[in-house]
């Protein structure tokens, strides 16, 4: 999987939520052709957030026309009961909310989607501290740290919420992912990389450039 090609070594992963879904290939081409490194694809069950987007089926038909690895973000109840699929249909990292497992321990969770030959992400809440998922932290291939309440795109970023990430980041081995995921444009960025991030996740940004290509580079700055 690739790590990072340009400046800095900051993975873009542009999410999909912004883009037009009635023209989900052509603004996947769009984004693969501007340098992003990684497509980050937002699954939400109308449960563990208040909005429902797109499921497997999806997942495997966007694998069919693109090469970036696909970083599939699970905001959804029961996450254990379709890790399986995910897998199957494509995904390249699968990312757990911490406050959504309940079936499984969340060691036994991130295995099982190790066990599958995808990385095993781990993602947080603006209100859950890094210090309740301390054990897991060099467990996990990445960390997730919102910058927003999961759910829509678009929103303000919480400038606490970076704060996390120097402790998530003094934790992880060389080779982790350590990833924000809202609000993220070229000023957010900088102050999440900063503290340690190394892959950052833009929607609104990157969809409503009208040079992407130029805003990825910014990203990277
Ligand atoms: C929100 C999603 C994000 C969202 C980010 O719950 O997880 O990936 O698409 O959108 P922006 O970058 O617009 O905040
Ligand atoms: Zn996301």
């Amino acid at each position: 999987m690739e790590s990072g090609n340009l400046k800095n070594n900051i993975i873009v992963s542009p999410s999909i939520l912004s883009a037009d879904f009635a023209n989900l290939e052509r603004d996947i081409k769009k984004v693969e052709f501007a340098g992003a490194d990684w497509l980050h694809v937002d699954v939400m069950d109308g449960h563990f957030v208040p909005n429902i987007t797109i499921g497997v089926p999806v997942v495997k038909s966007i694998k069919k026309i693109t090469n970036l690895p696909l970083d599939v973000h699970l905001m959804i109840e029961y996450p254990e009961k379709y890790i399986e699929s995910f897998a199957a249909s494509g995904a390249d990292i699968l990312t757990v909310h911490y406050e959504s497992i309940s079936e499984f321990d969340t060691k036994t969770l991130l295995s099982k989607i190790k066990s599958y030959g995808v990385k095993a992400g781990l993602s947080i809440k603006p209100k859950t501290q890094p210090e309740q998922i301390k054990e897991y932290i060099d467990f996990a291939d990445l960390i997730l740290v919102m910058t927003v309440e999961p759910g829509f795109g678009g929103q303000k970023f919480i400038n606490d919420c970076a704060e996390k990430l120097s402790y998530i980041k003094s934790r992880q081995k060389r080779g982790r992912y350590l990833q924000v995921d809202g609000g993220i444009n070229d000023v957010t960025a900088k102050i999440c990389t900063e503290k340690g991030a190394n892959s950052l996740v833009a929607g609104n940004y990157i969809f409503t450039s009208d040079n992407i290509e130029k805003s990825i580079n910014l990203l990277r700055c």
